[in-house]
């Protein structure tokens, strides 16, 4: 029996060099996070990049980085600050990302961008082909790498590849303004099975598919030459013991500093509500519009001025790019205003930090926040809102949550708003305020069951036992 090679731009951690050391730290993003779980159970291999470019890493360090990433059961792929470039800050992240998400103003169509997203993806496979044997599965992930399945399907046709979309698929009305768009499905079709979060992305797929390429699709597969590719919806779930117990821990272990600030703030104040938002700083994560928004409330409400606290917790990324670049600004001046013009000599109305913090200290807001408001304007799952859910050990809480979130389709008992609809949500944070604790755990009850149910290692089980299900039929059919 072969090895299962997970491949992704993003390893689960990043390198950092400081005095000639080598430091390993815990990526952030839901592909990171979730996929480390599985990882770390299984007997995988993770292909991916370091974090760091040649430029950046001294030559006298290359085998001790390959030493720390096999210990964390990873390989790399080495990429210049051309390529980080072309491939990383502009194909993916100025061209993909924002047309995926529905910007597309935002989306750049560069000729270089493209030009070197292929000469990168064809790297990746490269070392795919490098490091597997024929009867390995291959499991690719992600925006970054859509033409690796066809590029490893030309040297391995007989290899098991999967490939999985953390992001939205757009519907093709979107998808048909790429220059490349023929190209980028012919990338993914080398795959033998394509999932997505949602089945509202796996429509959207199937239709560009039969729209641009012309092929016959008959409910979810497709046929293509010789091959049926099999297209499925797997929601991503999180590793909801690692959570759940990790709050259960918190109560026992040494309070961190955080938490103590949180709960000298909890007893100064004790009638006022956290209300916690995390995310990447990315614009599909509609964070400069939930900060209007917490003004408009305050202004329709402005008896619950000093009764609330918005924490925003925003990790900083892709900060290269000139969109991420805007958005920093743009979140620095709202939050400096609002709480200029509103604070209070005992209340400061937002609390906004720019980092990334630690497992424990994101439990420590999770478990301390009466109320977690995600307000995405587009966003493949949400991972957040599902770890908010699993903190919650004594069932209270609320979980308000953009219906533009993948995973709102699976937390109905979610407060769900439109992140456009500024009336809808001042006064979804006044009922939120106000919900007696019996229809907190209620409802919680309802999402956590699912949670647990549904966990990332079922994910990963599903997606790969359909993946051997569709390799074997078509394994048969060559045979008969
Ligand atoms: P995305 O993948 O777009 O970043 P998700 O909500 O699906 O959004 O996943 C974000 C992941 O990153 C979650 O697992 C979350 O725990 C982690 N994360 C988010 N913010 C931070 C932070 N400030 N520090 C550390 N980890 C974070
Ligand atoms: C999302 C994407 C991932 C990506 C993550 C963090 O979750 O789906 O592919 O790794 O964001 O973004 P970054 O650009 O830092 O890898």
């Amino acid at each position: 029996m072969g090895k299962t090679i997970i491949i992704s731009n993003r390893l689960p951690v990043q390198l950092q060099i400081s005095n000639g050391k080598i430091n390993a730290v815990p990526s952030v993003g839901g592909l990171a996070t979730g996929m480390k779980s599985v990882h770390s159970g299984g007997e995988s291999l993770w292909i991916g990049w370091s974090g760091l470019t040649d430029e950046e890493t001294p030559h006298e360090l290359d085998q001790n980085i390959d030493d720390a990433l096999k210990e964390h059961g990873c390989a790399k792929v080495s990429l210049n600050a051309q390529e980080v470039e072309g491939f990383y800050f502009g194909f993916s992240n100025r061209t993909i990302w924002p047309l995926f998400h529905y910007f597309m103003e935002y989306s750049e169509f560069e000729l270089d961008f493209w030009n070197t997203y292929k000469a990168v993806n064809q790297k990746f496979a490269d070392a795919i082909i490098e490091k597997s044997n024929d009867d390995d599965t291959i499991w690719v992930h992600d925006y970054q790498l859509m033409l690796v399945p066809q590029m490893v399907r030309e040297k391995r046709p007989k290899t098991s590849i999967g490939f999985f979309l953390h992001i939205p698929f757009p519907s093709y009305e979107i998808f048909r303004t790429l220059p490349w768009r023929r190209e980028v499905l012919e990338g993914l079709l080398g795959s033998d099975l394509i999932g997505f979060h949602t089945y509202d992305y796996e429509r959207h797929f199937l239709s560009s598919v039969r729209r641009i390429l012309g092929l016959e699709v008959s409910f979810n597969d497709i046929f293509m030459d010789n091959r049926v590719i099999k297209v499925d919806s797997f929601p991503m779930g999180i590793d909801y013991r690692k959570f759940k117990n990790a709050a259960l821990d918190h109560d026992k272990n040494q309070k961190s500093d955080l938490q103590e600030r949180l709960d000298s703030h909890k007893a100064s104040a004790p009638d006022t509500k956290l209300i916690l938002s995390i995310d990447r700083l990315d614009y599909s994560k509609g964070i400069a519009k939930r900060i209007n928004a917490f003004e408009y409330f305050l202004n329709k409400y402005p008896e619950y001025k000093e009764k609330v606290r918005l924490i925003i917790l925003a990790v900083p990324s892709r900060s290269n790019v000139p969109q991420y670049q805007l958005l920093k600004r743009e979140v620095d001046e709202l939050v400096g205003r609002i709480n200029g013009e509103i604070s209070t000599v005992n209340w400061t109305p937002i609390w906004y930090f720019y980092r990334s913090l630690g497992f424990e200290s994101l439990i420590d807001l999770y478990t301390t926040s009466d109320i977690a408001w995600l307000t995405p304007l587009r966003d493949g799952m949400n991972l957040v809102a599902k770890e908010y859910i699993a903190t919650r050990t004594d069932k209270t809480g609320v979980l308000i949550l953009s219906e533009m979130a993948g995973s709102a389709y699976e937390m109905n008992e979610a407060l769900l708003i439109n992140p456009n609809n500024f009336e809808q949500q001042a006064d979804t944070l006044k009922r939120a305020i106000n919900m007696p604790e019996e229809e907190q755990m209620a409802r919680n009850t309802f999402l956590q069951n699912r949670l647990e149910r549904y966990n990332v290692e079922v994910w990963a089980n599903e997606f790969m036992k359909a993946l051997k299900q569709k390799s074997s039929v078509v394994r048969n059919t060559f045979v008969a």
